[in-house]
């Protein structure tokens, strides 16, 4: 019996290092090792023998038993090792190869003014507020003071969605929204795109964006509204901007003003940009008409205020020297990506 441990140590031996893989060697494990394996069927016979050898035969068999236990594990490491290898050989990875580049796209440039102008009015103390842009009539328009026959109500200036619904003309509205919800001293701005039915060409587009802005309180004079207009102007234009007002008509100001700001190519003297004027026209603003106030339950005796739209476009357009509206829309990264 111990010649036959003696074989089966051997061919065990010799097998595990002719095996090439892990389910090979769980094999050969069942086959030596295994309740019905080699080994257990030499031990089911110790007792048939005499007991002199019995503990001989049985030391014996342990002995293998733990040769072929090592061998199997010593040969799975080695298999594992290989393995490894042979995976770091064929996966490896060549860092010296050019990556796949990620193009990062960025604000548009209409956005990174429009959160510029956002910036600079905060800091003022303005509250940001937001407006529909579907609108009544009547915060589009009566609220605002329009006359029923004002020219901008017309049906080919104005998208209607009913007789007292529109898609909003201005930013203005929202003076009125926030007139009726807060009290004095107000401070807000509103920025949002606006509707009118223009054929878009150079400098029209029947979508395009404004800033609104309102100020109500006790004793707000046009001085108020001059100063915040240079300190913007000065924020978004640099520092030796000037702004000049100029008598105009708006139905829910009195007295209203155009403002021009001071040209930023030139600084005044004249140049191609301005067209010789010096002068840049900018935005329309003035004084909140006593009608609009009454109407928003505000007492025009008592309280003053001024209020100013600011187109978001042509503040760009200032700002970047772009002289076509459309360019904005076009979604041309060779455009867009200048700014
Ligand atoms: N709503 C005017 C427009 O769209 C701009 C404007 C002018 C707004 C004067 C104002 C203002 O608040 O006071 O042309």
């Amino acid at each position: 019996m111990l010649n036959k441990l003696k074989e089966i140590e051997d061919s065990g031996i010799n097998e595990i290092n002719g095996s090439s893989s892990t389910a090979a060697l769980e094999e050969l494990r069942i086959k030596y090792l295994g309740k019905k394996g080699a080994l257990t069927s030499i031990l089911r016979q110790l007792g048939t023998l005499s007991s002199e050898e019995r503990p001989k035969v049985g030391a014996a068999a342990n002995v293998v038993r733990q040769k072929i236990e090592a061998r199997i594990e010593q040969k799975l490491a080695e298999l594992e090792s290989l393995q490894l290898d042979l995976k770091l050989k064929t996966e490896k990875v060549d860092v010296t190869l050019p990556g796949c580049k990620k193009e990062i796209g960025h604000l548009h440039p209409l956005r990174s003014t429009e959160n510029r102008m956002i910036e600079i009015f905060v800091s003022m103390g303005f509250d940001l507020v937001e407006g529909p842009e579907v609108e009544s009539v009547y915060n589009n328009f009566d609220a605002l003071n329009a006359p029923a026959d004002h020219p901008s109500r017309d049906e080919t200036d104005t998208f209607y969605i009913s007789d007292s619904v529109v898609l909003r003309t201005q930013t203005s509205p929202v003076q009125i929204r926030a007139m009726q919800t807060r009290k004095p001293p107000i401070r807000i701005i509103s920025p949002g795109k606006v509707y009118r039915c223009d054929s878009p060409d150079a400098t029209h587009s029947p979508v395009f964006h404004q800033l609104e802005g309102l100020v109500i309180d006790k004793h707000i004079t046009l001085g108020d509204l001059k100063g915040t207009l240079d300190l913007f102007a000065q924020s978004m234009f640099g520092e030796g901007t000037r702004t000049r007002l100029r008598p105009h008509n708006f139905p829910f100001t009195e007295p209203s003003v155009e403002v021009d700001f001071s040209c930023f190519a030139c600084g005044g003297k004249g140049c191609k940009l301005c067209k010789g004027e010096g002068w840049i026209e900018m935005l329309g603003a003035g004084m909140v008409h006593p009608n609009v106030l009454a109407g928003c339950g505000i007492d025009p005796n008592e309280y003053t205020g001024f209020a100013f739209g600011v187109g978001i476009e042509r503040t760009a357009m200032r700002k970047y020297n772009i002289n076509d509206l459309r360019l904005f829309y076009e979604n041309d990264v060779r455009f867009i990506g200048q700014f």
